[in-house]
């Protein structure tokens, strides 16, 4: 196995795995410290089944099913495996697909443990774009003037589910049917459990508030635009199909960039792996 950094700190790709195949202890050791110092990391050329799509994740943590309002799957069984696009998975039309998910956010920031990371494996992809944007929430962090830094250390955030100021693009709540979602509060700025670095942790789609602060919407909206505007923080993946890639939701945004002509299929397997409460 090779790892290859691509951009530093941020993004790296493994090569010379065959991910259909147990991972063995010394290869995912290795896989797991190239994540932690690139939190995407890109696997070119793979053929997951759902089976082989849990063992890859289990390197990583514990695969997690997802919440109601995303249940998904793709094989009864294998059912934390689910996936996302513009089809559904008898190859019908799924035209919210198109637009689906394409606010910046961090999955599942609305409940009290969200997931750590999320693994995704192209099946179809259109002929152009239909990319997977990343914002790098390190360098986010890291780019606010220390003064600023400071308070936001002692600050938090609040979340629930779509409502933040881009929270139109997940599947729509239906309380009947999903249940109530409350209020979550997490620190806006979260250390991460393994490099024990700083990151910051608002998303358009699921960030409502800063608690305790009369004037929240001035400084959550200068959050905000500091993370969705500035392109030096962000990689743009162009799927190619067999590419899987497996990111950090810890320290990192991302999106679906909707640019892909909405008539062609687009169709992406997906795992998400279980974490802590944010710290
Ligand atoms: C997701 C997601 C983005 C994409 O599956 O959590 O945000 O590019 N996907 O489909
Ligand atoms: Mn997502």
């Amino acid at each position: 196995m090779e790892v290859t950094e691509r951009i530093e700190g941020f993004v790296g790709e493994v090569s010379g795995l065959d991910l259909s195949k147990t991972v063995e202890n010394n290869d995912a050791a290795a896989v797991r410290v190239a994540w932690a110092r690139a939190p995407v990391l890109i696997f070119p050329d793979q053929a997951l089944e759902p089976d082989s799509m849990l063992s890859f994740g289990s390197v990583f943590g514990e695969p997690q099913p997802e919440p109601p309002m995303n249940q998904t799957y793709l094989e009864e069984g294998a059912d934390a495996v689910s996936y996302v696009g513009n089809i559904n998975k008898d190859g019908s039309p799924y035209p919210f697909g198109n637009m689906r998910a394409t606010a910046w956010h961090s999955d599942q920031s609305y409940l009290e443990e969200p997931v750590s990371g999320g693994i995704l494996h192209a099946l179809k992809m259109p002929s152009r774009g239909g990319g997977t944007l990343f914002c790098n929430m390190y360098a986010a962090y890291r780019a606010l003037d220390l003064a600023l830094r400071e308070r936001l250390d002692q600050m938090i955030g609040l979340h629930g589910y779509n409502v933040g100021r881009r929270g139109e693009t997940g599947p729509p709540l239906d309380e009947g049917k999903h249940g109530i979602w409350p209020t979550v509060r997490h620190p806006i700025v979260r250390t991460h459990p393994v490099t024990g670095r700083k990151a910051l942790y608002v998303n358009p789609a699921h960030t409502f508030g800063i608690e305790g602060l009369d004037d929240d919407a001035a400084l959550l909206n200068e959050l905000l635009d500091h993370v969705e505007d500035e392109a030096r923080f962000f990689y743009y993946h162009h799927w190619t199909v067999g590419d899987v890639v497996v990111w950090d939701q810890r320290c990192l945004m991302h999106r679906g960039a909707g640019d892909a002509p909405t008539d062609e299929t687009r169709f992406l397997m997906r795992l998400k792996i279980a974490g802590d409460r944010p710290v």
